[in-house]
Formats: structure tokens, sequence, C-alpha cells
């Protein structure tokens, strides 16, 4: 208790100040302007919601899904709500070779790449069951849901690079999830709409992490700030300068 009253208290009071004084940047529409922003997952959901503020916002957008068809419209409503330029290239993302291709085609649309946003995943019509019985699928859902993210930030990387891009990347505890274990997780699927608002704020502001919940409580426990004070003491062990420029 001594060592908790001593210690633990004020070095979580430091941390929370440090939080909450620390991401208070206003975002403005404007920030997207003229921007080139990859929005994967986005032929319905979030992804699609994504794409529409960044239209109305004028940034360049080329978004992808398998869907070619529901794709042709989100393209066609982005530039009616102001994209300085819309894009889609179909295809799917179990194909690393088209997520790597996909990468350099949208570079070619847009002359450069300044955000890119990892937003799709593979629908699950049974969650609750996927790591018991069906390792296909849970190799399937590895490779949609992780591996091809990391194949797409490898191919950006040099884009965002020049441009001093961003990278923004979305999970959740999904809808299918939600619909699935009704009764189980008890929560209301977040509005679509105001979520990507949200994402691409963060985006914007390059916040670390965003949460979208109504509770205040869920950005501090999910925010793990137990996790947060061991990174900083462990980094000071690192000289991250050399780090990075090797
Ligand atoms: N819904 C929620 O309540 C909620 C809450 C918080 C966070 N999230 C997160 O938000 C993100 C989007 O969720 P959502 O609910 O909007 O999902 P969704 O409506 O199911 O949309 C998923 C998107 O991914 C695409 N997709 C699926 N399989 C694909 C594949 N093999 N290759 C390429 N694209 C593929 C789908 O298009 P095609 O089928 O045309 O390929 C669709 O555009 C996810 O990361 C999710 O974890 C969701
Ligand atoms: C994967 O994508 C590439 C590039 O789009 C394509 O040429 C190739 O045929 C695809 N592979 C399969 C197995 O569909
Ligand atoms: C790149 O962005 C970071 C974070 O916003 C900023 O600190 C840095 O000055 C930028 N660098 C250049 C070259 O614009």
């Amino acid at each position: 208790m001594a060592f908790m009253k001593k210690y633990l208290l004020p070095i979580l009071g430091i941390f929370l100040a440090y939080y909450y004084y620390s991401a208070k940047e206003e975002f403005r529409p404007e920030m997207l302007r003229g921007k080139r922003v990859i929005v994967t997952g986005a032929s319905k959901g979030i992804g699609r919601e994504m794409a529409y503020h960044l239209a109305r916002m004028g940034a360049h957008v080329v978004v992808t899904a398998r869907s070619e068809e529901s794709l042709k419209k989100v393209v066609s409503h982005c530039l009616e709500l102001g994209a300085s330029s819309a894009h889609y290239v179909a295809g799917t993302m179990e194909n690393m070779t088209f997520a790597e291709q996909f990468v350099a085609k949208a570079g070619k649309l847009m002359g450069g790449l300044d955000m890119l946003i990892l937003n799709h995943i593979t629908s699950s019509n049974n969650p609750m069951t996927v790591f018991i019985d069906d390792i296909d699928h849970v190799r399937k859902s590895m490779e949609v849901n992780f591996l091809s993210y990391v194949v797409l930030s490898g191919a950006a990387m040099p884009m965002l690079k020049q441009s001093n891009g961003s990278i923004v990347v979305v999970s959740s505890i999904a809808e299918t999830a939600m619909t699935g274990t009704a009764g189980i997780y008890n929560a209301e699927a977040s509005p679509k709409e105001e979520c990507a608002l949200e994402i691409i704020k963060g985006g914007a502001l390059r916040q670390k992490e965003v949460y979208y919940d109504s509770s205040v409580l869920t950005p501090f426990l999910l925010g793990n700030p137990g996790r947060k004070i061991m990174e900083f003491l462990s980094l000071r062990n690192y000289n991250m300068e050399i780090f990075i420029n090797n």
C-alpha cells in the first residue's frame, strides 16, 4: 500500500495528465483536403462511410473490396460529395499479389499516398466456433485480417515516407461478433457514420489510439496504462534514432 501511494499513484497521475493534455490539437476538415487516401473494405459498412467523409472533406480516394458493383456506386457518390478524385480497384485480400499491386495502382492513380486506412475484415458466420474446429478458416482469417495488412503497409511505406503520411488500422469486436454473441456480449453496435468520422479525425491528428465508445471508462481500460508505463520506462534504454535510421 505504501509503495502504491508513494510511487504508483503519482506516476499514474502524470500519465493521465500527459494523455489528456497532449492530444488536444483541434481537428479541421481542411486537414484532409487534397490528401491522397486509400480505404480498404470500403464497399459497405464503416469503410464506405469513411470514404464518404473523406470525399466531403475534398480528399482523393481509392477504395477497394471484392464487390465491384458496390465499389462503382461508392466511387460515384464520392464524386457527388466533392472528392478531389475517386477510383476503385476490386480484388480479394486473400491474394497477397493483389494486395501489393493494388497499392502500386492506387499510388499511380493519385500520384502518391498520404494515408492508408486498413479496415477490411473477412466475415465469419459463426465467430465463436472459429478457433475450435476449422483451422482452414482460422488461416484464411489470419491472411485477410492480418497478413494482407502487413503486405499493404510494406508496399505503401516508400510513398508514406515521402509524404510523411500515416497508416490507420481499424479493429474491433466486430458487428458479426455482436450479433453472433447476442446475450454474451451486451453492447449496441455503434453508428457507422460517427464512428467513421472519429477514425478519420484520429488519423489526421496522428493519435496513437482511438477508442470509439460512449463510455468514458473504455479508453482508459483499453488504453492499458500499465503497458504505457512499461513502454515509457523501457524505451529510455533504447536509442530510437539509431534504430529508426538503420
Ligand atoms: N460494425 C461494428 O460495430 C464495428 C465496430 C467497431 C469496429 N469495427 C471494425 O471496422 C472495420 C469494418 O467493419 P464493418 O462492420 O464496417 O465490416 P463490414 O460491413 O463487414 O465490411 C467489411 C468490408 O471488408 C470487405 N471484405 C470482406 N472480405 C474481404 C476480402 N476477402 N478481401 C477484400 N475485402 C474484403 C467487404 O467487402 P466485400 O465483401 O465486397 O469484399 C466490406 O467492404 C473492421 O475492422 C471492424 O473490425 C466494426
Ligand atoms: C492474384 O492477384 C494477381 C494480381 O491481381 C493476379 O494476377 C492473380 O491471378 C491472382 N491470383 C489468384 C490465385 O487469383
Ligand atoms: C512529419 O510529421 C511529424 C508528425 O506530425 C512531424 O513531427 C514532422 O515534423 C513531420 N516531418 C516533416 C519532414 O514534415
